[in-house]
């Protein structure tokens, strides 16, 4: 479906299966989305069933215009508003309490919902044609990178959705920024497309929340229950390696030597700038480690592209966590389970 222009007949059939409790897997601006009509509680638990998804793991509810919030959350803090003002629609959750009308099933018994208004056009146009709010987390099997084309939610979720709408690749790449609105200054419980600058910006502070780069232990209750699951993860795999860029670059040759002498299949994500420095390896360019967005457009991509290519090992270069960079070193954290190499000046520590 062409973005700027999309099929209207085709919009509307899809928005009555929404209405009608099926399930439909759409494209927004950040990554595909696995929707359902959010006040049918029978359609929201089909979501969960075709992905696999833990129950204890909220949804988001989409809408397609601020005139749709009022009736689903008890209020609208002013920061809130002001957020909403600035970035809406576009990649932006605000966790919100939550109104009676959400099913208690979306937020998983919490008694906040997190809302947003993406900005794609084909997204925005379904909502509005369904006439309900939607709810959606991304549509991919649970653990599993996100996806960013309709081919990657065909892999995952066909013979389980009713309808897939291929609108070809996500532009942003990472899914919404989730910020916590109930508390000033507001706390980012998952960095995504809107960066931490963005909301300070307009909300004057913002805080990100400790537990994002937290350990996948047992004990470990982030405030956002979607970050204590393993997540984004390839089959391989996956170590990121940070520090000095040669060093790091040496590191993972040596690495690439050592598995290839033991028949291993190792894959590198390396950036524009350093790619071309690996010997025999799988080599994906990530994008131009200078312009963080271009490595968050294609990371969910690059990620099943390795598992495509049967590898068994992935090294990862560390980004800068500045920017969307956060978003992104936070994906690649979770994907790697926590296995982040730091090599100081002296070696690995
Ligand atoms: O960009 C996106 O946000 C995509 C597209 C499809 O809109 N959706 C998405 O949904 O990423 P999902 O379900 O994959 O991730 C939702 C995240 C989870 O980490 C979940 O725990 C958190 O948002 N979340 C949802 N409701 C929450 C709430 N009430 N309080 C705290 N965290 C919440
Ligand atoms: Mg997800």
């Amino acid at each position: 479906m062409d973005r700027n222009n999309p099929d209207r007949d085709k919009l509307r059939f899809a928005a009555d299966v929404l209405r009608s409790g099926g399930l439909v897997a759409f494209p927004t601006e950040t990554v595909y989305g696995l929707g359902a009509n959010a006040l049918d509680e029978k359609a929201v638990y089909g979501i969960f069933n075709a992905k696999g998804r833990p129950s204890d793991n909220p949804l988001i509810v989409h809408i397609a215009d601020t005139g749709d919030l009022p009736r689903l959350v008890r209020e609208v803090p002013e920061t809130a508003q002001r957020l909403i003002d600035a970035y809406w629609p576009g990649p932006l959750t605000l966790v919100m309490k939550k109104s009676d009308v959400i099913p208690p099933r979306i937020t998983a018994g919490l008694d906040t919902v997190g809302i947003r208004m993406p900005s794609h056009p084909v997204a925005r146009e379904l909502i509005a044609l369904a006439k309900v709010p939607v709810a959606a987390p991304s549509a991919n099997i649970s653990g599993k990178p996100s996806t960013t084309t309709a081919a990657h939610v065909i892999e995952d979720l066909a013979g389980k959705v009713d309808v897939i709408i291929d609108s070809g690749s996500s532009e942003v790449g990472v899914e919404s920024t989730v910020l916590d609105a109930t508390v000033d200054p507001p706390v980012i419980l998952r960095p995504g497309g809107i960066t931490p600058e963005q909301v300070s910006r307009v909300a004057g502070a913002v805080q990100v929340d400790a537990s994002l780069f937290g350990r996948n232990d047992e004990n470990f209750v982030p405030r956002s229950p979607g970050m204590k699951y393993t997540h984004y993860s390839p089959e391989a795999d996956v170590y990121i390696v940070d520090g000095p860029m040669e060093k790091v670059v040496e590191f993972i040759n040596r690495k690439c030597a050592e598995n290839a002498a033991k028949g291993i299949k190792t894959g590198v994500l390396a950036s524009e700038q350093t790619m071309r420095q690996y010997g025999p390896a799988t080599v994906i360019c990530a994008g131009d480690r200078n312009r963080p967005e271009t490595v968050a457009a294609g990371l969910f991509d690059n990620l099943r592209r390795f598992d495509h290519l049967g590898v068994q090992v992935i090294y990862v270069e560390a980004f800068d966590a500045k920017g969307i960079g956060l978003a992104v070193m936070n994906r690649l954290y979770r994907a790697a389970g926590g296995k982040l190499i730091n090599i100081s000046g002296g070696g690995e520590t």
